[in-house]
This record gives structure tokens, sequence and C-alpha cells, in this order.
């Protein structure tokens, strides 16, 4: 395998000749595929039917005699707080059960923000002008939170192990106005990535100009591995209770993808103090949530070995697409200088960089050959790729056979890019 970055201009034509050849005859199979969004499949979702059909009328009076069909229970039914506080390594009463979209939560968290504020600050921080530190790439999501909200979005790199502490360190301490970070610590979306350990201290101990400072610890994939057993992440309301910052992290969580996408809990935890600021604000909300979802769920699983040998039924579905991937990201593309991509060991998504400048052409050229791809530049706020090279690849959703395809597709869009790219530039 040549790098092509090394190579000659003739070199680059012929390569350039044979890559248009190959797109020709893909583009001529007259595909219809998607490797958009990171949903899980529906042999995934099958895995959840159980919940369809876990309780009856015998069920709906809970252990502590609370009718489970009648409003109230602010925080969730005493069960499925034990279970998502075992799951989000939380004690129970510092865990509230939402409805079905961690999403829904983080948006609340934040417009409670701009509107009230938050405990230990000075007020509602839209009359800060506040900033939210974005790891990039990172949830499309969580940026377009902010941009509703009003929140200024500052990109700041993710690496291997977490966001580039030093740069995240420097904004914290000296501006007042940096108010959040935005954190997905474990099987990062997009790139797969797991905070380490020192990650999660430095965040716990970085002095911070804003006394109300957050870590939007948004922990959606906490038990989402691919087969080869979980990474751990180190306790981080801990680690800020040990730094004397307890009320810096707000926690989320769902089951949306491991139940049913959408038709799940949502959960939030954090200090005792963040909690009950959550239900003195939700308590204008909602008269409860819906406590019969919850009973399903807890019934579901029963307790967290439950949650995780569901999690192996899912990773088994889930890894050999993962494997398609890169198997043809290997295949075609190692040692050629013109792509580099994460190998997650969970999570949804992969994350491809290409040639700066070619994510845009690789996208269009694999829509027109009928594969259709997360738009360049979603997982950066505003939408914006500052270098146009990164592209997230979601091969949950479709069955094996057609990642295979979308993939073979996906590499030759890249080829023929980035060669077109080199060959302008050796021109
Ligand atoms: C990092 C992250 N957080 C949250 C969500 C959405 O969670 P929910 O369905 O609970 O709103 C997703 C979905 O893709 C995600 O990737």
């Amino acid at each position: 395998m040549i790098d092509l970055t090394k190579a000659g201009a003739a070199e680059i034509a012929q390569s350039l000749t044979r890559a248009k050849a190959r797109y020709g005859d893909i583009r001529g199979r007259n595909l219809a595929l998607d490797m958009t969004r990171g949903k899980p499949s529906a042999a995934q979702l099958d895995l959840s039917d159980g919940l369809l059909t876990n309780i009856g009328p015998g069920d709906v009076i809970d252990t502590d005699g609370t009718d489970l069909r009648n409003y109230g229970g602010l925080a969730g039914i005493p069960s499925c707080r034990k279970l998502f506080g075992d799951y989000l390594g939380v004690p129970a009463e510092q865990v509230v059960i939402g409805g079905n979209s961690s999403l829904q939560m983080m948006y609340g968290a934040l417009a409670r923000a701009m509107t009230f504020g938050v405990v230990g600050g000075k007020g509602p921080w839209r009359d800060e002008a506040p900033v939210v530190i974005c790891p990039v790439p990172g949830y499309d999501r969580h940026f377009a939170i902010c941009e509703e909200l009003g929140l200024t979005m500052v990109n700041v790199d993710m690496k291997d192990d977490g966001p580039d502490m030093d740069a995240v360190e420097e904004l914290v301490a000296n501006d007042p106005k940096v108010k959040a970070i935005w954190c997905v610590p474990k099987y990062s979306n997009p790139t797969g990535a797991t905070y380490s350990d020192a990650v999660v201290d430095r965040l716990a101990k970085m002095k911070a100009a804003a006394p109300d400072f957050r870590i939007l610890w948004d922990n959606a994939y906490a038990v989402h591995h691919l087969g080869r057993g979980l990474d751990t992440v180190a306790d981080i309301l801990a680690a800020c209770e040990a730094a004397g910052c307890p009320d810096r992290p707000f926690i989320f969580g769902s089951t949306s993808k491991i139940t049913y996408a959408g038709a799940g809990i949502a959960m939030f935890a954090g200090s005792k103090a963040n909690v009950k600021d959550a239900l003195d604000h939700l308590f204008f909300e909602t008269i409860g949530p819906d406590k019969i979802t919850q009973l399903r769920q807890v019934k579901f699983f029963g307790d967290m070995d439950g949650v995780l040998a569901h999690m192996d039924a899912h990773a088994e579905l889930v890894a050999p697409k993962f494997k398609a991937v890169d198997d043809a990201l290997t295949k075609h593309l190692a040692g050629k200088g013109i792509a580099t991509w994460t190998k997650p060991r969970g999570g949804y998504f992969v994350s491809l960089d290409v040639l700066d400048g070619c994510a845009k052409e690789v996208i269009r050229l694999a829509n027109e050959a009928g594969v259709k791809l997360t738009p360049a530049g979603s997982c950066f706020p505003y939408g914006k790729d500052p270098f146009d090279r990164n592209i997230r690849l979601a091969p949950t959703l479709p069955p094996l056979d057609e990642v295979v395809q979308a993939m073979e597709v996906v590499c030759a869009c890249v080829e023929l890019a980035c060669l077109d790219k080199l060959a302008a530039d050796a021109g």
C-alpha cells in the first residue's frame, strides 16, 4: 500500500483514474442505504419485547403502597431510582427518573440554568453571556441545545482519553463566562473514546473562575460495550465531592439504547442540592412521571446483572457491524495516508477523518451513489467542521450485509475525493 500523500503526480493521476472507474461501477448498483443515525436495529429492539407483556393488574401497587396508576412520585419510584442509581453509580436518593428522553432532561437542566441559575450561582446564566466547552467531534444534539438556548460554544479537541484537558483548564480557570462542559465519558459519541482516570481527576479538581461551573456528564453509553467487556470510568460525583465541588456534575443517562429508543426511561443525578433544585423546578412541569414505564423497566431487568446480561446480547448483534466497518476501512484505506478512524470498544459510532477539505465531498459522492451519511460538520458546534475532515459512521441500524455494501461505497468515495484533492494540489 502506498502513502498517496507522498506519491508523485503521475502515480496520483493513475490512482485517480482507477478510483473514478471504481466509483462509476458502484454508482451503477443503484443502492439505497442509510448510515446516518445511531439507532438500534430491529433485532436489538426485539431483545426488549418482554417489556410489552411483563406487568399485569397485580403489579400496579408498589412495595411502599403507591398506586402506580395515579399521579405523584415526582422523583421516580423507589425501585427504579435504586436500579438506575446502581447503573449510574450514585445513591438512589440522588437520582431523578424522568420521562423517555435524557436529551429532554439536559435541555431542561440548561433551560433552568439560563432562566433561574443553578446552585451556587449568582442568578440566571442568560445574564452572564454563558459559554459551554464542546469537545469535538461531539454529539450534534448537545450542540443544538446550546444553540437553541443561546449558550455560546467553544471547541476543544477530543483525544483518545477524553477532552484536551490543558485547553479545558485554561478556559475554565480564566473566564467566569465559561459555565459548563459537555462530556460523554464512556464510548463517546462519535469517537468511542473513554475518559481516563486522569481526565476525570482533572475535571473534578480544576479551578473554575465561575463558582457555578457544571460538568454535563451524559453517560449515554455506560454499558454499551462491543463484546470485549466494559470500560470503566472513574466516579465523577465522588471525585467532585472529594475535590470540594460536589455540585459540579450534572449526570444524565437513559435506557434509550438499552431497551426501546424513545420508549425507555431517562435519568438525572447529582449532589443532593442539585437534585433538590431540579425537583423544586420539575414540580412546576409535571405532577409526576410515567411510573408504569418505570415499573416495566425494573421488572424487565431485576438488577444490574440483568442490565449487563442484556447488553451482552446487544453486543452480539452490534459487534459484527463494527467489525465490518473496520475491516472495510483497513482493507481499502490503511496505509494510504488519506484517512484515520477510531476503533471503539463500545458505543454507537466510528469517527472517520479524511484529508482536510474532503469530508463534504466524500459525503456528497456517497449520497449520489445511494449511501446516506451524517451531514458533514454535524459533530461540531454550529455544524462547522473547521477542517472539513470528519465523518461519523453509524453502523447499528442497517443489517450486516448493508453495512458491508455501504462501507465499500464509503471507502471508494474517500479514495476518489482525496485523490481529486491531491491531484489538484499536485497540478
Ligand atoms: C451522547 C448521547 N446522549 C443522548 C442521546 C439521546 O438520548 P435519549 O434518547 O435518552 O434522549 C444520544 C442518542 O444518540 C446520544 O448519543
